[in-house]
């Protein structure tokens, strides 16, 4: 029944009649008319709800949830089990699609949210990895913040449901992944940091009961999902093989602080599997480490659709009804598609899995919605009740996601400062490159409709006379036509090239083959560089890094801008930088390695530490070693930014009990935890980093200072580790004070090889710039 199409004044009446009336009405309305929010408990318009205890919000939640369990029937248990759920028109309770996205801005991938004539667009955001660049942890949050709202505004004309499946917290591992632009880079500290500030941008109620939800966000893709399509490897059948160390120091920590410090109402099990086993079907993965020791509040759902895979694709069960029982079984809640809700009851009947299993995970998704107000009636006179259409698309939001774009993007070369371009000096701008037009291009994947875009073109020629040649048709550049764009560049003061790639090239199911600039687009910038009179500036469009040896070497091209894919308002942006009204600030968040590096390992292989044995190379700034060409933390400003050490300790002694066995026999490193640590939290042996940060330069910008650990070469510990991070903006000449608490058990213990946490004693190495500092750390 079309239930979720029906107008408010439908809802009100109840009669048989007129449910039929609305049934023809509503079939004749296009699918997106529907006004009005989607909500449970109307009694309003049905008093008889009264009655409900589900209903009743001076119930505690526990009670609200078990009474409407215990009201329904096992087969309308079952529709609750699948991402678009039934509903039960009995009880007052509409469908509900769960499947809405909100990556970088509201999105209409999943049916759960659409664009209509009444909200056309939402403030589409710079792709994740760019925003990532900022290393800005107020500005994930406040991109979070305004993603929210727009999507509660959304929610209020019937348009977005209140469930979005993000962000995406996996390691962008391997520079050919085609969904690395999706997540916040290689690094578990800055990806765990952004999804617990993400999070809490999407969620947090600020002040109201921190029970409730402002929108429920999800954790994805858990876990060890990095894989898409490479040769032929496909994610569905993928089984990535990862050992318990990187397990615990790269591929979970994310997922953790994102339920444990972030409180994310939800997490996505991946479509691979995991050392054998499908993620959404291994209980240790699920109950054991997301609902037993981290404590998830909310629901485990699963990608779309992988219990299904489990079953096709990977055959890992004999038949659906097994996949549904042991995905079940396994801690998962809800089944994103319907494969679940198909096979459910022949699985009950089967004696595969029990009612009580079916009403522990409905219970766990009405608890979800609970938060978010679904089970309370008419959200009208409720938090948020009053945002809509006007609240979407504003002139602050839109100034939001060019503000992030420029804090994203990152300079990496800059010869003879030929940047930022005068506007008194130059006079004729070229504008070459296939991305140099881009519109959808700049949204990258997971995207929604943006509120309007401006293109790289239109951004720089509001400030420049501007003549455009694109160079190539398009971002492949199987031919480039060189004679237009030469003839364009001799002729002008400055050239800005932007190239790069598009989603033809990665995305989702599509990881890249290498790292070279796509076609002919390599020939071309050669090129034109070569007969250009002056600055030759390029801008590369792109979520993953490319080996641009050769444009790193090359004299002729002046300056390297890296963009990523930087939302709608990303020429806007770009033009910013370019002509020096924002003084860039990004730093990359992944290694940009060389062609080689892809030539000797496989994508499949998950291995994060070097092997010599087999010359395998690792993988991250944290276990690779060889030569990049761009490094994890690079990017500059138009000013210098000096750093100077003001505190920190040179020894720490941890307070080990008596009867520790560390006291009497040598150790190399002892247990993060025990009273040692305790003593730790008491301050015993935390301890603050101070540093003097001073812009020499003689203009204001924005600066990271980041602080890594080198700790003694045991266990084959990371090479380096990020620590922490702090961004600070200083005017010309101005000097600031940024503090670090470092606390020894958390902060500067290492994952051992069977992923038990140890601090390793003897000489840490602490670093800032090309600033170092020996700590020892002792018994
Ligand atoms: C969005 O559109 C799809 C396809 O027309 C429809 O099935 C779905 O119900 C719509 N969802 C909302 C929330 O309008
Ligand atoms: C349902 O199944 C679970 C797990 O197999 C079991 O622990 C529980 O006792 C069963 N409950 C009932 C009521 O049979
Ligand atoms: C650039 O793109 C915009 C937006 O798609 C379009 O209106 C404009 O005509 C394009 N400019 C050129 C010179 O092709
Ligand atoms: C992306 O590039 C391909 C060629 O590689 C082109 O066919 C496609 O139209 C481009 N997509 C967009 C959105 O520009
Ligand atoms: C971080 O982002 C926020 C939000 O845009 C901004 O107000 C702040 O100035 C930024 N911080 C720095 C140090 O640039």
């Amino acid at each position: 029944m079309g239930y979720s199409r029906q107008t408010r004044r439908n809802r009100a009446l109840s009669s048989v009649s007129t449910l039929l009336l609305c049934f023809l009405l509503c079939i004749s309305e296009p699918s997106n008319a529907q006004s009005s929010p989607v909500f449970a408990c109307d009694i309003t318009g049905n008093p008889s709800l009264a009655g409900f205890g589900f209903c009743n919000t001076e119930l505690k939640a526990e009670d609200r949830v078990t009474d409407l369990v215990g009201r329904l029937t096992l087969e309308e248990k079952i529709g609750f089990l699948g991402s678009r759920a039934n509903g039960v028109s009995r009880l007052g309770i509409p469908p509900y699609n769960w499947w809405s996205e909100a990556l970088h801005g509201v999105s209409d991938v999943g049916h759960g949210t659409n664009f209509s004539g009444q909200v056309p667009g939402a403030t589409s955001f710079p792709q994740v990895i760019l925003t990532a660049a900022s290393f800005n942890v107020s500005l994930f949050e406040a991109i979070g913040k305004v993603v929210s709202t727009e999507a509660r505004a959304m929610y209020n004309v019937g348009l977005a449901g209140l469930t979005f499946w993000s962000p995406n917290v996996n390691i962008f591992r391997d520079p050919r992944w085609g969904r690395g632009q999706e997540t916040p880079g290689e690094d578990p500290t800055l990806t765990s940091k952004y999804a617990v500030a993400y999070v809490k941008g999407l969620q947090d109620t600020e002040g109201e009961d921190p029970n409730r939800l402002k929108v429920a966000a999800c954790c994805k893709h858990y876990t060890a999902y990095d894989v898409d399509n490479w040769q032929n490897v496909q994610r569905y059948t993928f089984d990535a093989v990862v050992n318990q160390q990187d397990m615990d120091d790269t591929f979970q920590p994310p997922f953790k602080s994102c339920v444990v410090d972030g409180n994310v109402a939800s997490v996505m099990c991946s479509y691979n599997k995991v050392n054998g086993k499908p993620t959404c079907a291994d209980p240790d993965l699920l109950s054991g480490v997301i609902r037993g020791q981290w404590k998830l509040n909310g629901y485990i759902v699963s990608d779309c659709d992988s219990v299904d895979v489990m079953y096709t694709s990977q055959h890992y069960t004999k038949t659906p009804e097994e996949a549904v029982a042991k995905s079940l079984l396994a801690g998962l809640d809800l089944n994103c598609d319907h494969f679940t809700g198909q096979h459910a009851m022949e699985a009950v009947k089967a004696g595969l899995v029990n009612e009580t299993a079916i009403d522990k995970a409905i219970s766990n998704n009405f608890a979800t919605l609970l938060r978010l107000g679904f089970f309370d009636g008419d959200p009208k006179n409720k938090p948020y009740g009053d945002l809509g259409p006007k609240d979407v698309c504003t002139v602050e939001n839109q100034e939001l996601a060019r503000e992030a774009a420029r804090q994203g993007i990152v300079l990496l070369k800059n010869s003879a400062a030929s940047l930022p371009l005068s506007s008194s000096a130059i006079k004729t701008l070229a504008v070459i490159g296939p991305n140099a037009n881009a519109t959808t291009t700049m949204i990258g994947n997971y995207h929604g409709i943006p509120c309007k875009y401006t293109t790289p073109l239109q951004g720089l020629a509001e400030t420049i006379s501007s003549r455009y040649e694109p160079g190539c048709s398009n971002v492949a550049c199987a031919e480039a036509d060189l004679d237009s764009a030469m003839a364009l560049a001799a002729s002008s003061d400055a050239v800005v090239l932007v190239m790069g790639e598009n989603l033809s090239i990665e995305q989702e199911s599509l990881d890249r083959v290498d790292l070279f600039l796509p076609g002919k687009q390599q020939e071309l910038l050669t090129q034109v560089a070569k007969v250009a009179k002056g600055p030759v500036v390029l801008v590369i469009m792109s979520g993953g890094g490319f080996d641009i040896t050769f444009a790193k070497n090359d004299d002729k091209i002046t300056s390297i801008l890296w963009v990523g894919y930087p939302g709608e308002a990303g020429g806007l942006a770009i033009a910013d930088v370019i002509f020096g009204r924002h003084n860039p600030s990004g730093q990359l968040p992944m290694t940009w390695y060389p062609q080689s590096y892809v030539e000797k390992v496989p994508m499949t292989n998950m291995n994060m530490r070097p092997d010599e044995s087999t010359g395998y190379p690792g993988r991250t700034y944290r276990f690779y070693a060889g030569e990049t060409v761009y490094a994890f933390g690079d990017g500059i400003s138009y000013t210098q930014f000096t750093h100077r050490l003001i505190k920190a300790p040179g020894l720490v002694s941890l307070r080990l009990d008596q009867s520790h066995p560390c006291r009497s026999s040598e150790c190399q490193s002892v247990d993060s935890i025990g009273p040692h640590c305790e003593n730790a939290v008491k301050g015993r042996s935390d301890f603050e980093v101070h540093l003097n940060v001073r812009n020499a330069g003689d203009r204001e910008g924005s600066h990271t200072v980041f602080l890594f650990t080198t700790p003694p070469a045991i266990h084959r510990s990371p090479i380096k580790h990020l620590l922490g991070f702090e961004k600070v903006r200083l005017g010309k000449n101005e000097e600031a004070v940024v503090r670090f608490k470092v606390d020894v058990c958390q902060d500067l213990s290492v994952v051992d090889e069977i992923g038990k946490r140890k601090i390793a004693l003897g000489q840490h190495l602490l670093h800032v710039g090309s600033l170092k500092h020996t700590l020892n750390i002792r018994v």
